[in-house]
């Protein structure tokens, strides 16, 4: 099943090859109809529906917006359907970069000092605004709408004319905006697995070809640059996979996430940076790269997904709805 850009479910055959070449017609709109609570997948022809299949998992292939921030994620829980990663509370709480900074400093990770502003103070008196956020920490300082990703409406800013336009940038975005210390970082992420029983990989590193990770370096540059593991002490591979599992759990996380760090290139200092709860899983990301190298192929690895969200459903399945004395 495919998503179009406005929304419409679409199904058929060879649905990927079609949504890849654009040509859709061949395609039906897509149904969750939920039989005596078994969600079933029907395709709609004006008010004609015709089952399809029953849904045992949904695998939700999604990035942002609608896709990792817990609202998809809502739906499927309302219509009884199993479904990989994260529920709707661990999902939202990591794709919004404020409350989940809230949530990590409460539980004593270390994160790079910052300060969230909205789009009416950076649109009503951005004068103000400015002179908050730099009290955050000298320049450099990065500006980041608070949900969203793939690093768009990031910018690194020198200067307060540039933190200015990037604050005015980040406020399309979002009406929520990060503002953060800035440091010359090493990029280190460590991919986690499991509801309850949490494992981890070892760390691995992007080393992004342009000034920062940026979006034209993960999505167009062609493959970048990774070193699996990470070259770091043992030490502090050990903590920062201690602070993965324990960002993991405090966000409430399931099936699996992503968790990023950045190490500070002059003082050594690492910081947990954000999580990813549908971090990118195509056979050169590397959330599947670190399981590989653990030993997990990636078929491996997409079974144990789909078997850790049957055993979600049957867990939550356990919990009593209707209370009565
Ligand atoms: N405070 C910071 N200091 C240095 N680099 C940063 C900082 N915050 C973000 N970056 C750079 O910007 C990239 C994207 O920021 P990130 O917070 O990971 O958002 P996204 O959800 O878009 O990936 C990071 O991978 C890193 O390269
Ligand atoms: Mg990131």
């Amino acid at each position: 099943m495919g998503i179009t850009t406005d929304g419409l479910w679409l199904t058929g055959a060879n649905a990927h090859a079609a949504f890849l070449s654009g040509s859709l017609d061949a395609l039906r709109e897509a149904v969750i109809v939920s039989e005596h609570g078994k969600p079933c997948l029907y395709t709609r022809a004006g008010n004609e529906l015709s089952k399809i299949t029953s849904i045992d998992v949904i695998f939700p292939v999604l990035h942002g917006t609608f896709g990792e921030d817990g609202t998809i994620q809502g739906l499927f829980e309302i219509q009884n359907c199993a479904y990989v990663g994260a529920g709707v509370l661990g999902s939202s709480v990591a794709m919004d970069k404020a409350v989940c900074k809230h949530v990590m400093e409460s539980i004593h990770l270390p994160v790079l000092e910052y300060a969230v502003f909205t789009r009416s103070e950076i649109k009503n008196n951005l004068a103000q605004t400015i002179e908050e956020a730099e009290k955050v920490a000298p320049y450099p300082l990065f500006v980041k709408p608070a949900n969203l990703g793939s690093s768009v409406g990031i910018n690194k800013t020198r200067n307060r004319e540039e933190l200015a336009a990037a604050l005015r940038e980040a406020a399309r975005f979002d009406r929520r905006i990060l503002v953060e210390r800035g440091i010359l970082a090493r990029e280190i992420e460590i991919s986690v697995l499991g509801n309850t029983d949490v494992t981890c990989t070892v760390p691995g590193e992007i080393i992004p070809g342009d000034e920062f990770y940026t979006y034209k370096d993960k999505y167009e540059s062609g493959d970048p640059e990774v070193a699996i593991p990470a070259p770091l002490s043992e030490a502090q591979t050990l903590l920062l996979q201690r602070h993965a599992i324990e960002a993991y759990k405090a966000i409430d996380g399931a099936g699996l996430a992503r968790v990023d760090f950045l190490i500070d290139k002059n003082s050594g200092e690492a910081y947990f940076n954000e999580i990813n709860t549908m971090p990118g899983f195509t056979q050169i990301s590397m959330y599947p790269k670190l399981w590989l190298y653990s030993g997990l192929s990636y078929p491996e690895l997409v079974n144990r997904l789909v078997e850790l969200a049957l055993e979600r459903k049957a867990e939550q399945d356990e919990t009593v709805r209707k209370y009565e004395e």
